[in-house]
């Protein structure tokens, strides 16, 4: 059966952006874009044009620079926004405008003081602006999460009579749960009767943890592309993690979708990223962490040298990583301690890495992780107390 593409539209540069502390020059911003285009995304979104001079300045410069994939510009349901991006984006091969207003009666009232019949007709009024620049237009619905369905479901299928080719349902607050999200989606694609004309994206935050899982089961339920950053980077608890989404995609053929995303370049990716934005990845995140690959505990190392499958379900050659890591503590058990001493070239039995072990563990239970450099020691003077 072919598989359906998933496509992958990073925000790293504008949602990622955002994250205190993280902000980037355009010097900076070039060299990610290049990176990303790279690693296969298909959609950059390079920055929020009328937000400041220099935004405007890196999402011209990105458009110059990038090749093949879309390069995006946000803007608000504003004319000037909307011809500021359209302007910043002239240089692009192939420009995008991400325009949008909010849907939810939180944002129609407490932010906007309106009613849902104007927010209607300005959603139509931005999409209309916008293909004056591009025909490639993208409507996002913020807060589409907490919009209720029905008045969700004639916003879509307005902006979509009104030119959008892409329409992007944001879980603006991370509130929702997997299977909220995913009937959310079902119910636009079966009650919007313009559907067909647009691609649904699936723009998720982390507030409770859900991004990946919310963005999967959007893509389940029929959309077929996924607003991601590098090391889940965003507002708040971030967004939906690039590198999550793909290896969930990769891992589960089943689900029946693929994506361009060059896996083995994840890694580098990340910390380029990580470095560039002076924000460092947490050890234990998925994919990316520096304990991704790494094994601890007894009985988790004993099962992982008999076979790696055993507790380890990607190949971290796969996603650029540095390989497995046997990490010797206090928690760990004889074969992770005799498979090191073979590997530095002692060859041990099993009565000498009975004795040793205990020399091990008293070490071990001094120091949070025992180096070669410490079992060099030990077995240097256990072979002089033996000969
Ligand atoms: O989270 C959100 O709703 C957004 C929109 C501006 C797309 O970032
Ligand atoms: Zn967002």
């Amino acid at each position: 059966m072919p598989k359906n593409k998933v496509y992958i539209f990073d925000t790293t540069l504008r949602d990622g952006e955002q994250v205190p502390g993280c902000k980037l020059n355009t010097k900076e911003k070039i060299e990610i874009a290049l990176a990303l285009e790279e690693l296969g995304v298909d959609i950059i979104e390079a920055g929020f044009p009328i937000s400041s001079p220099g935004d405007f300045n890196s999402v011209s410069e990105i458009g110059k620079v990038i090749k093949n994939a879309v390069v995006c510009g946000l803007s608000r349901a504003v004319q000037k926004d909307i011809e500021v991006a359209g302007e910043a984006l002239r240089t692009a091969k192939r420009p995008r405008i991400h325009t949008g207003i909010g849907t939810s009666d939180f944002h129609i009232k407490s932010k906007f003081n309106s009613t849902r019949e104007d927010i209607l007709q300005r959603a139509i009024q931005c999409v209309k602006w916008a293909r004056n620049y591009t025909d490639n237009v993208e409507f996002y619905a913020e807060d589409a999460g907490r919009t209720e369905n029905e008045y969700l479901a004639r916003v879509v299928e307005a902006v979509i009579a009104a030119g959008a080719t892409t329409v992007n349902i944001p879980d603006t607050t991370g509130y929702c749960l997997p299977h909220q999200y995913g009937e959310k989606i079902a119910y636009l694609i079966n009650n919007v009767p313009n559907i067909d004309k647009a691609v649904i994206s699936c723009h998720c935050h982390n507030d409770l943890g859900l991004a990946t899982a919310n963005s999967i089961a959007g893509a389940m339920n029929g959309a077929r592309q996924i607003e991601c950053t590098i090391n889940g980077l965003g507002e708040r608890a971030g967004n939906t993690s690039l590198e999550e989404v793909v290896m969930v995609i990769q891992q589960h053929q089943t689900l029946g979708f693929y994506t361009d995303i060059k896996t083995q370049q994840l890694n580098p990716m990340s910390r380029l990223v990580s470095e560039t934005m002076r924000m460092p990845v947490q050890p234990n995140k998925a994919i990316v962490g520096a304990n991704a690959f790494s094994h601890s505990s007894g009985i988790h190392q004993d099962g992982f040298l008999k076979d790696a499958q055993t507790y380890e379900i990607i190949n971290p050659e796969q996603v650029g990583a540095d390989g497995s890591k046997i990490v010797l503590t206090a928690r760990s058990g004889r074969s992770a301690l005799a498979h090191r001493f073979h590997k530095l070239g002692f060859m041990f039995n099993r009565n000498d890495v009975d004795v040793l072990y205990e020399q091990f563990l008293s070490v071990a239970d001094r120091k949070k992780e025992v180096e070669d450099e410490d079992l060099k020691v030990l077995a240097n003077q256990y072979q002089a107390a033996t000969v």
